[in-house]
């Protein structure tokens, strides 16, 4: 589905859309499959239904999720250093971007010949692109409404357009494992083209407390994510999970170098799930549900050299508590 959004009618239009979101699968298949299977592990991506995304917004501004001070805190400090590297006249496309600020940071000093803005969510993709529309008149600003993790099929309009910097903020990375983020990379590889660059967000190792604490924080909020997703299961697949009869755990594993993120189950329990079929739990058995990798500079540098990406620079938080870090 492609259209282009307008203000008002009759006036040029402030971005153009396309929408290339896949067919509303059963998505719960998935969930229950991972709920099936031993250990039990759902992936994070089903955390993002509109309650998890505004969670999410709320965790990004605890004190103890260092994460999105520290990388806007660089943003502002490194932007035009990093827009000197990377020189005028480029195409900016982001992956996954939410509805967040920090490309505003970039925008400002990058003299970008373009943007383009990749989500699976309308509506983030629809405010953001209306604010960087509002700001940057001028600007060619393109939504895709795209699943990123997947190859990219690009609009006609969108095809060879020159030199294009793929900016991917946040330490989404993360949430793959070594070998999801190496193939991962490959693909961000081939949506950049030749003479493509890739300027991604990416956390890194650091005290066990610190980390620990960001993905457990006192006031409960990421708990409350993390929990959700049994409440979406049950709201939208007729399970009946008792939120009550689980916690929410999160762990730094030194040896794979990931916070860990677990459901425990606080009893013996069996949760029945659709299609006369249910789960049974015992007491002190998890659901695992997300990994947030944590990377040394060089490390990241080496899983990125194994997708063909050079390391061309590496900007840090006044704490080195996090990095952007380019590739070409
Ligand atoms: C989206 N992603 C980078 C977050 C992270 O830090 O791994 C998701 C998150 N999970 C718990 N808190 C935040």
């Amino acid at each position: 589905m492609r259209y282009r959004h307008a203000k008002l009618p009759n006036t040029s239009p402030d971005f153009e859309y396309d929408d290339f979101n896949p067919p509303e699968t059963l998505w719960w298949k998935e969930a229950l499959a991972g709920l099936q299977a031993k250990p039990k592990a759902v992936p994070p991506k089903f955390f993002y239904d509109q309650h998890g995304s505004r969670l999410f917004e709320r965790i990004t501004q605890l004190p103890e999720y260092y994460l999105t001070r520290a990388e806007i805190g660089l943003l502002k400090r490194h932007a035009s250093d990093i827009a000197r590297v990377l020189g005028p006249d480029c195409e900016l496309l982001e992956f996954g971007c939410g509805n967040s600020q920090k490309v505003f940071y970039l925008l400002a000093e990058l003299r970008c010949a373009a943007y383009v803005a990749v989500d699976i969510c309308k509506e983030h993709l629809w405010s953001l692109c209306g604010r960087v529309a509002a700001a940057y008149p001028g600007l060619p600003v393109h939504a895709l409404r795209a699943d990123f993790s997947r190859p990219l099929d690009f609009p006609p309009s969108l095809r060879d357009r020159g030199r294009r910097v793929v900016f991917f903020p946040g330490s989404s990375i993360g949430n793959f494992d070594p070998e999801e983020a190496v193939r991962f990379l490959i693909q961000a590889r081939r949506t950049a083209g030749p003479q493509g660059r890739l300027l991604i967000g990416v956390d890194l190792k650091k005290d066990r407390a610190l980390l620990e604490a960001a993905y457990d924080d006192a006031a409960g909020v990421t708990a409350s994510f993390n929990k959700n997703l049994l409440w979406r299961l049950n709201r939208e697949c007729g399970a009946d999970f008792d939120l009550n009869r689980f916690r929410h755990r999160a762990f730094y594993n030194e040896a794979q170098g990931r916070i860990e993120m677990h459901l425990e189950s606080l009893c013996r329990q069996e949760v029945s799930v659709p299609r006369e079929t249910s789960i049974h739990l015992f007491s002190g058995e998890t659901i695992h549900t997300e990994n947030s990798y944590k990377y040394e500079i060089a490390e990241f540098q080496a899983l990125a050299a194994r997708a063909g990406w050079r390391a061309e620079g590496v900007w840090c938080d006044e704490r080195d508590l996090f990095s952007v870090q380019l590739f070409g």
